[in-house]
């Protein structure tokens, strides 16, 4: 008889990978490269070095090193929370009454809540190997934000965290847990940089976005000595990082001869979907699989379903290197929206190949159909999921229900990216039925593309 798969599929701690997984290696069609904002050349190792730590930098150019060491100084820190658990979601199977296998990589067991302390963690230990003293970053939903201030704290590093004002004011808990672990956090856009000067003064009542966050981030670590700039999303070397989440989950799975049929995650700037799905992708890339992949984005900020695919800037100041992505325009302000961390307008430059190459699939949801899901899950399998990771349970639903119409069974693993502990004001709003849906409309979305460069390298696609 075959053996029955536990509802936690578990790892030890000898098993965290010693190694991440750089997906670039095997794409038959890379990434574009960066560009230098001002020459519009590849950018080099010094350019970025000017704003980002050294070692990440490298990361981020490699196209080519397809197994990259976890330092040790690193794991340490990881065994702390690692291996994340990887669950059997026997419970809303039974519920949805689905003849899929459903599988979900829990990322929200560690104190600040989601996946984003796999990157922070690494970024502050390559900062304190170059002998900086001190950090700057930007936070949407305050998960990277809160994710930073614990592995500063760890790794003794001072830092600084622009917090998109809507977000800060909808989580005045998490301002007290990045405060708690010692970082000074400043709702953006705000008087402290020229960038939050510029904005406000054109928009004084803006909610802010990832954008000018991430301008003030880049402009104060600029100005600070021995301070560099971190971001938790949307570069390579970040997915990279991430990667430990889709290793982690298949070779667990692989334990008990799992093959996932469909990998699905939410999409900000990628970073939790481009570590999940690198491994399976490898796969089907070398003709092993024939999974397929979902990239789940709110209807509020669809990237990749309405984007464009062109050179852009990070930013709203326009002062970050240029990427080649899908994009909505770096001047795209989207409506304020319970997903905080999926307010970004432009996406990853690997999952942006990757979807301009057919290899993975996108779709959007509208929040409240995001919380319908949500609240399911909650009830069923026990655990408050962040607004975020609630896109992926969405679609993931939605495709288990799909196999109980036509009677397939398909293996549905997804990225449970964070909890929703801090989210208690969104699903407020949806208890109390004040939850809103809204749709950029097509001119919306034609302010934000006149946002994107005129440059020779968006004529020529
Ligand atoms: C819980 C959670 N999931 C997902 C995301 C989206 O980020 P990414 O697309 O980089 O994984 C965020 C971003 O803040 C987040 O907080």
């Amino acid at each position: 008889m075959a053996k029955r798969i536990p509802t936690r599929l578990y790892l030890s701690e000898d098993e965290i990978p010693t190694t991440w997984y750089n997906l670039r290696a095997d794409m038959k069609n890379k990434p574009d490269p960066i560009l230098h904002p001002g020459t519009l050349q590849s950018a080099s190792a010094a350019d970025l070095e000017a704003v980002f730590c050294k070692e990440p930098v490298k990361q981020e150019l490699d196209d080519t090193t397809r197994l990259i060491p976890i330092p040790e100084g690193l794991r340490e820190f990881y065994r702390a929370y690692r291996p994340a658990p990887l669950i059997r979601a026997y419970f809303l199977e039974k519920a949805l009454g689905t003849p899929a296998e459903i599988y979900y990589k829990h990322e929200g067991t560690n104190t600040s809540g989601s996946h984003k302390l796999n990157s922070a963690a690494a970024q502050a230990y390559y900062a304190k190997e170059e002998g900086l003293a001190s950090l700057t970053t930007e936070t949407g939903a305050g998960q990277w934000g809160s994710a930073m201030a614990m592995a500063c704290a760890y790794y003794g590093l001072g830092l600084t965290v622009y917090m998109v004002k809507v977000s800060s004011e909808q989580k005045p808990y998490r301002k007290a847990l990045i405060e708690t672990y010692g970082a000074k956090l400043i709702p953006s856009p705000s008087n402290t940089t020229e960038a939050g000067r510029k904005i406000l003064a054109k928009d004084p009542n803006t909610g802010g976005s990832l954008g000018c966050a991430i301008s003030e981030a880049v402009e104060t670590s600029i100005k600070t000595d021995k301070c560099r700039y971190v971001l938790g999303s949307v570069l390579n070397h970040v997915v990279l990082h991430q990667s430990i989440i889709g290793m982690e989950a298949k070779a667990a799975l692989d334990k008990y001869g799992v093959k996932p049929d469909i990998v699905i995650g939410c999409a900000g700037g990628g970073s939790n979907l481009g570590g999940l799905i690198a491994p399976f992708m490898a796969e089907k890339i070398a003709g092993k699989s024939k999974a397929r992949f979902i990239a789940v984005e709110p209807a509020s900020c669809p990237s990749f379903t309405r984007g464009r695919y062109a050179y852009d800037f990070g930013d709203t100041a326009m002062t970050t290197p240029l990427l080649r992505m899908y994009t909505l325009g770096n001047g795209f302000i989207p409506s304020s929206n319970h997903a905080g961390g999926l307010r970004y307008h432009g996406m990853n430059p690997i999952l942006s190949r990757l979807y301009k190459d057919g290899l993975l699939e996108a779709r959007s949801a509208v929040q409240t159909d995001v919380f319908d899901a949500a609240v399911q899950f909650a009830k069923i399998e026990g655990i408050l999921p962040a607004p975020e990771s609630s896109h992926a349970i969405r679609v993931a639903i939605d495709e288990a229900l799909e196999c109980k119409r036509t009677g397939e069974k398909k293996t549905i693993l997804f990225g449970l990216t964070g909890t929703g502990y801090f989210d208690m004001t969104a699903y407020q709003a949806y208890n109390n039925k004040t939850m809103t849906d809204y749709i950029p409309t097509d001119e919306d979305l034609a302010r934000g593309f006149a946002t994107i460069p005129d440059i020779p390298q968006n004529k020529m696609q």
